[in-house]
């Protein structure tokens, strides 16, 4: 068993970060392992999406930031899992990351923490905000893997090549040894009705080839996506029977080889 540390990262907001965070979670938390989400997000989005309660500045992912942590993670268990918690963002993550940039090892500040205080857990998954910043940086450099969740307009498509770019650049910068290899690219939202969508899913294969990237299977665009984040559950737990809850089935198995070391 290897501990898997996943980055989502995209170059634009509101393509699925999050949504792709909680439902891979699920995902490989019904394979039987275990799952921490650390929120990377001064917006908190995965308080709503887990059902959570918002916490104090001194209980959240800024802390664990901070100079002043010690190893005592604070972590929510959600959706009444124990397999699954959850280090819960805070706005202060917004200051938090300022401070980083003048801090000595500012870039390998959760490397370093993941490092020292390892967490038990199987998987841990980075939820990132949208902006290449310094949070983002420290994604990065704790990562084992990356995923990049695309939704299919130009700007996310031409961004996500532009992401590609910077985690190349930037684990070069870092010396990351190894840098964290791209999982692949994760068309998000997809809805058949819509011509643009069509059109660009067939011309993302050209595109990732080129890249030297896997492409996974697009997810749907569903409504029910936002009800079931609405009731702070993934769309397995709220509608189990769903089509789009089979979206996911790729990337966790390539997840559970990954964890199985295989
Ligand atoms: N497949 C989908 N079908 C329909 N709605 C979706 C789908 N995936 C995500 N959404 C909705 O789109 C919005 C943005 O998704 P999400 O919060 O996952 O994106 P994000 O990249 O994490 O955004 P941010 O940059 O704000 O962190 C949310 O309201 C979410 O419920
Ligand atoms: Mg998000």
């Amino acid at each position: 068993m290897k501990q898997i540390v996943l980055s989502l990262l995209a170059n634009a907001g509101g393509v699925g970060k999050t949504t792709l965070s909680v439902h891979i979670a699920y995902e490989i938390l019904r394979r039987g392992f275990s799952v921490a989400l650390i929120d990377l997000d001064p917006q908190r989005s995965l308080d709503v999406f887990c059902g959570l309660e918002p916490v104090e500045a001194v209980d959240s992912s800024a802390y664990m930031l901070s100079k002043e942590f010690k190893g005592d993670w604070q972590m929510a268990s959600s959706w009444g899992e124990e397999k699954i918690e959850v280090c819960q963002g805070h706005p202060m993550l917004a200051e938090v990351a300022n401070d980083l940039v003048v801090r000595k090892r500012g870039e390998y500040v959760l490397a370093d923490r993941l490092k020292k205080y390892p967490l038990p857990h199987e998987l841990v998954i980075l939820d990132c905000p949208a902006t290449l910043g310094m949070l983002n940086v420290n994604a990065l450099a704790a990562s084992t893997h990356v995923l990049v969740p695309v939704q299919l307009e130009m700007k996310s498509i031409s961004g996500s090549a532009e992401l590609v770019e910077w985690c190349i650049s930037t684990g070069d910068e870092l010396q990351l040894e190894p840098r964290p290899p791209i999982l692949g690219f994760v068309p998000s939202m997809y809805d058949d009705s819509i011509a643009i969508h069509r059109q660009y899913l067939q011309q993302l294969p050209e595109i990732t080839e080129q890249l030297g990237l896997k492409l996974y299977p697009r997810i749907r665009c569903s409504n029910e996506f936002k009800n079931s984040s609405a009731h702070g559950l993934p769309l397995q737990k709220y509608r189990p029977a769903h089509k789009a809850c089979k979206d996911f089935k790729q990337i966790a198995d390539d997840l559970t080889a990954l964890i199985k070391d295989k």
